[in-house]
């Protein structure tokens, strides 16, 4: 098993990463805890046992139940168990059942304890560190949008039973190996030197530095983004059909791509972003054929009217991955043509 500390003062919480971590769960609760809600989903399969009176809690699969609904029909729930704020709230699944687990925590008595046993690869390495909590909010009259209303509410433990991975669907696990595949440029360090485990400790560790000097998202945290800026653009643009972990794919080439072209990194480091995300993470890197280059780079600009101020990018360079804005819009659709260009060879 491996701890990596998540250093935020006195919120600072411990994240076990094994085969069979889940078996520590009662000894990761809160002290004091009497009876605990476990929130889940029907199709989850890991078991978890907190040692104390618990009730299981299903809710929905999907996004579309990521929603303020789910989270009032827990807070009955709680209400009927008599969930007290000295209790806790567990939350057992993707980043889905952690983020509607983590706000419904956060809200209810005004904060009650919430312990994340993710069971997807991108739970662990991503949605269930940090504390960012939230649901949508359901598009109504043209509004409306994902994670729009949350909270930033950190867990007191993080388990990372390796166990869960082996029932989790292909798609699933693409989906977090583009995560994965993120964390290899966010620092210097040689992540292929590690074995799995390790590796996810890494990644988990990465993402808990950058967490622990920006909490609430003001600047650092939004390197976490690296690879991103497509990423969703695509995802929007294709109706959420493409994975988000194939989005973020070709999102880190095209940001690789990007810098080359604004002549901060070498056509090697470019190579490096293929060598990762193509040969280690097996993720397909071309841009979807049916998508339209200037719709793109409209979403990627928050589909603002107005370009003149350029786009904001989240680069690789000589001083690391940085957030750089002011981009002209004219590069950032030119490198999308040259990279449907190539991906129709
Ligand atoms: N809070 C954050 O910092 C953060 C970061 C990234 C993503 N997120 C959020 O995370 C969500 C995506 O998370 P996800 O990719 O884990 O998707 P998900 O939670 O929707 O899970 C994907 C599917 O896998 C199933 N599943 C989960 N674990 C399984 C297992 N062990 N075996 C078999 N099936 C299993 C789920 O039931 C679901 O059908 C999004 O809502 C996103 O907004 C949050
Ligand atoms: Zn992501």
């Amino acid at each position: 098993m491996i701890t990596v500390r998540v250093p935020l003062g006195e919120r600072s919480y411990d994240v076990l990463v094994g085969h069979g971590v889940r078996a520590g769960l009662a000894s990761s609760l809160p002290a004091g805890a009497r009876r605990a809600a476990v929130i889940t989903q029907a199709s989850i399969p890991l078991d978890c046992d907190p040692g104390i009176p618990c009730e299981r809690l299903l809710i929905g699969d999907g996004e579309q139940h990521k929603t303020l609904e789910t989270v009032e029909q827990l807070c009955r729930d709680f209400a009927r168990m008599g969930l007290t704020r000295s209790d806790v709230v567990i939350g057992v699944g993707g980043g889905m059942v952690t983020d509607v687990a983590g706000f419904a925590a956060a809200v209810w008595h005004r904060g009650v304890a919430v312990v994340h046993v993710p069971t997807t690869l991108l739970g662990m390495v991503d949605a269930a560190i940090g504390g960012k909590t939230g649901v949508n909010l359901p598009a109504l009259d043209g509004v409306g949008g994902k994670n729009l209303i949350g909270a930033f509410w950190q867990p007191r433990a993080v388990l990372c039973d390796l166990d869960a991975l082996a029932t989790l669907p292909p798609r699933e696990l693409r989906c977090g190996r583009g995560e994965m595949a993120k964390y290899h440029f966010l620092t210097g360090d040689d992540l292929l030197a590690l074995d799995v485990p390790e590796r996810i400790a890494r990644c988990i560790e990465i993402k808990a530095a950058v967490v622990a000097t920006d909490e609430r998202e003001g600047g650092r945290r939004a390197l976490l983004n690296y690879g991103h800026t497509l990423a969703h653009a695509l995802e929007i643009a294709t109706g959420h059909e493409i994975a988000h972990g194939d989005a973020v794919a070709v999102g880190l080439v095209y940001a690789a791509h990007l810098a080359h072209h604004l002549g901060r990194i070498d056509a090697d480091r470019v190579q490096q972003h293929y060598d990762v995300v193509r040969g280690v993470y097996e993720l397909a890197t071309d841009l979807p054929a049916d998508v339209d280059a200037e719709r793109l780079v409209q979403l990627m600009a928050g589909d603002k009217k107005v370009l003149s101020d350029g786009l904001t990018f989240v680069l690789d360079g000589a001083a690391g991955v940085e957030v750089v804005p002011g981009i002209d819009p004219t590069a950032a659709s030119a490198v999308l043509a040259s990279m449907a260009a190539s991906g129709q060879q």
